[in-house]
């Protein structure tokens, strides 16, 4: 047991050494029937649409001296618990999500981000995107472009062929899109595949579709079939991405199955959600309480 261990060093020490501490520290309307879908609100004819589109206990500062007493005495244990506690970090407050949490950040149908939230470390990620995605779409956070730049490079090596569709999205680039989802399919069937502006991924500058030339760079739930789609499922939390949207975790998300959309959580996080095959939602919530 790791308690009882660290308690035992601690008192120990408490009579050698001056301190012991721990640190407490529209797009594609993805269907069954699979119709297309548009990123590009005003463009009716766009095809390759987005459908949405730690301390481990502090080391003791060694300042014993030659007179530094040996005190030959069992350790009393301290009445205080010294167990290092994480953080708890609210994910978020009065349906507005905790920016604090960084690239772990949860928004969601009920989460939604600041007012006119835009990341500060926007940079072009360095990967293939489909001509018809141009200028901030082709963004993300620092962190999370690079590591779209790595697994686009590995999967490319591995003869998997994958472009970008649609990454960061503005808040007024996400109220057309919305909108025209709405104006298309009624509010009642957008909620299903669309994120209402403020509560998309995509503004976080940590998400990102892809696609590949076996579904002609649709935002298409057939995707999830391809030799491609499968080597996304199987690979992408290796880079930090999670598949965000499964089939499975519908009535937890809110939205349909997006086999294209993958969301940028780190990479320790990633594999462990990958591993425990859950929402996103309800792992936070796990490793918060
Ligand atoms: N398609 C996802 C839900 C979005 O619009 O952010
Ligand atoms: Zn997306």
């Amino acid at each position: 047991m790791r308690y009882p261990s660290l308690l035992m060093v601690c008192g120990v020490l408490t009579f050698t050494l001056v301190g012991c501490t721990t640190n407490d520290q529209v797009e594609p309307k993805e269907t069954t029937t699979q119709s297309p879908t548009t990123d590009e609100p005003n463009k009716s004819n766009d095809t390759t649409s987005d459908r949405e589109e730690k301390n481990g206990p502090e080391s003791p500062t060694e300042e014993t001296t030659e007179d530094t007493p040996v005190v030959d005495e069992e350790p009393t244990e301290p009445t205080e618990p010294i167990e290092p506690t994480p953080p708890v970090q609210p994910i978020e407050k009065d349906g507005v999500a905790n920016l604090e949490l960084n690239e772990m950040i949860l928004v969601n149908k009920q989460i939604a981000l600041p007012v006119n939230y835009q990341p500060s470390d926007l940079v072009e990620a360095n990967i293939d995107f489909v001509d018809s995605t141009v200028g901030e779409r082709r963004m993300l956070r620092k962190e999370a472009a690079r590591a779209i730049e790595d697994l686009m490079n590995d999967a490319k090596a591995a003869g998997i062929d994958l472009k970008g569709t649609s990454a960061f999205r503005s808040y007024a680039y996400q109220v057309n899109l919305f909108n025209a989802y709405v104006e298309r399919d009624g509010k009642e069937q957008a909620m299903k595949y669309s994120a209402p502006p403020g509560h998309s991924e995509h503004q976080t500058g940590l998400a990102i579709d892809v696609s590949s030339a076996s579904v002609n760079y649709q935002l298409t739930q057939g995707l999830g079939e391809t030799v491609e789609g499968k080597w996304l499922a199987d690979h992408a939390h290796q880079y930090g991405f999670i598949i965000r949207y499964q089939k499975a975790f519908e009535e937890v998300t809110g939205y349909m199955y997006e086999p294209w959309h993958l969301r940028y959580i780190g990479v320790e996080h990633a594999k462990r959600v990958h591993a425990l095959n859950q929402p996103y939602e309800q792992y936070l919530e796990e490793i918060m309480k």
